[in-house]
């Protein structure tokens, strides 16, 4: 059995139950990749120090791929007394390598190496996130040019407001994932910094040429201060935010769905192939992707609260409370990633019912507010105008008619400046015109808001770092 890093200190040897209650193996283990990565670089630094002679960094790298294979090859055998990747990568090294493998620690401390993998994992992991967002923001801009003609109610408060395109209400979600990639954009750039060379909080006494290790591992930063870099998980807080932010976009728009494909709205038909029936009651198709996508947020947001309740009282430097921060990240991660991917799969294949959205965009007097607009124009206050149509929906209520079903004549007992053009201001086609104001949902607005989407995607390509 190899020895522990730390035996020198001990004089018996670990318990077992203590050995599998601090193994983070399972878990770990994802980032063998990026601890190799990590080693590989600190290799090539610990030779351009002079620590290492060229000929050790090389047998050692070459180790190192070695164990790479035969972890990717399923090869590898994992351990609870081995703890966690660092340790195993180390210990396999030492099968290919011999005692060198000992060197390779030298001037570094699980507490960086953690700090490098998970730092190297999210980075690549929020790439593939912006290129996800992408894809998204793409599938929403062309269910929202596909269904360009289609009208729709505007809802406040969950009821009839006022008529807005099926395109506008679409564009509404492109912002806010927009806002989505802009966040994890953000949150990419501030953990693009390199935080070997800390060692275990106070810096290495080593000489190692830092900025060579972040070019190395393609980090365009290095950390500032040594005790900040080996505790700090501000990285993983702001892309868990980032994620509950936009899991809570997916659930509104799961939520949405939900509503709309029910018999009581029929605005929506979801494609078959991504819904399911009841094992009991043959006529039903339930929704079940929005439906999971919207349950699925609850374990993001809570495992954002997980982290941020872990890290609340640590005091500096490392604490090894921080290995407890791995499961919640890659559920979090894997979690965004497979409600992302699902969406932009389902979404092209939403299909919208025209004829019933615009019938409900017909009904329950969302011309009100366009009615009394139409005296303002011939010379009324608008707070009157707002109590004559007030007056006017009671009546029609009464009548169970819409406002634009009453006759001139009943039109006139509420204002006797209406007239004959009063059914065209309350139509629900001139009611959407008119709101040209820039972000309004006018047709030629909303065109023009899918054609600058469409150009920014475009040209965002580039805006993905290292994609
Ligand atoms: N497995 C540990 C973690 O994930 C690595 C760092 C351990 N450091 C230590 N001093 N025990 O945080």
């Amino acid at each position: 059995m190899s020895l522990k890093p730390w035996d020198g200190r001990f004089s018996e040897p670990t318990d077992k139950a203590v050995e599998s209650f601090t193994a983070s193996i399972d878990v770990d283990r994802r980032l063998y990749n990026y601890d190799i990565d990590g080693s590989i670089a600190h290799c090539r630094t610990l030779a351009r120090a002079k620590i290492l002679t060229r000929q050790e960094a090389v047998d050692l790298e070459e180790g190192l791929e070695k164990v790479r294979q035969e972890i990717a090859r399923g090869e590898m055998a994992f351990y609870d007394r081995l703890e966690d990747i660092h340790m195993h990568v180390e210990d396999r090294l030492s099968a290919h390598v011999g005692d060198l493998a000992r060197k390779l620690h030298t001037g570094r401390s699980r507490n960086d190496q953690i700090a490098v993998d998970e730092r190297l994992y999210l980075k690549a992991e929020t790439r593939g996130v912006l290129v996800q967002l992408k894809d998204f923001r793409t599938a929403l801009v062309d269910l929202a040019e596909a269904n360009i003609h289609v009208v729709m109610p505007g809802y406040t408060h969950l009821q009839r407001a006022q008529p807005v395109l099926f395109a506008h209400h679409m564009m509404a979600y492109y912002e806010m994932v927009s806002r989505d990639f802009d966040r994890f954009a953000a949150a990419l750039d501030r953990m693009d910094v390199m935080p070997l060379g800390s060692a275990a909080l106070a810096g290495t006494t080593y000489d190692l040429d830092r900025a060579y290790t972040a070019g190395l591992l393609g980090f365009s930063k290095i950390s500032e201060n040594s005790m900040d870099a080996v505790s700090d998980r501000d990285f993983m807080l702001e892309f868990a935010a980032a994620a509950s932010i936009c899991m809570t976009h997916l659930s509104r728009l799961s939520e949405e769905l939900v509503l709309w494909s029910s018999a009581e709205f029929r605005f929506v038909e979801l494609p078959d192939a991504f819904c399911t029936g009841s094992s009991i009651m043959p006529q039903k198709k339930n929704p079940d992707i929005p439906e999971l996508v919207r349950g699925r947020t609850g374990r993001v947001t809570g495992n954002l609260v997980n982290l941020l309740t872990l890290m609340k009282s640590l005091p500096l430097a490392y604490n090894r409370d921080m290995q407890e921060d791995k499961v919640p990240l890659m559920e979090i991660v894997d979690t965004l990633k497979a409600c992302l991917d699902i969406y932009s799969r389902m979404i092209p294949n939403i299909r919208v019912n025209p004829e019933v959205t615009e019938k409900a965009a017909n009904s329950g007097f969302q011309n009100a507010t366009d009615l009394a607009d139409y005296m303002v124009a011939k010379g009324m206050a608008f707070r009157q105008a707002h109590a004559c149509v007030g007056r006017a929906v009671a009546y029609a209520l009464d009548c169970g008619k819409e406002l634009h079903e009453l006759s001139l004549q009943e039109l006139q007992q509420f204002d006797p400046g209406i007239e004959e053009d009063v059914y065209e201001a309350m139509s629900v086609a001139r009611m959407i015109d008119r709101r040209k104001v820039y972000g309004g949902t006018a047709g030629a607005n909303v065109s023009a808001a899918i054609a600058r989407a469409r150009k920014h995607l475009v040209n965002s390509a580039s805006e993905i770092p290292g994609a």
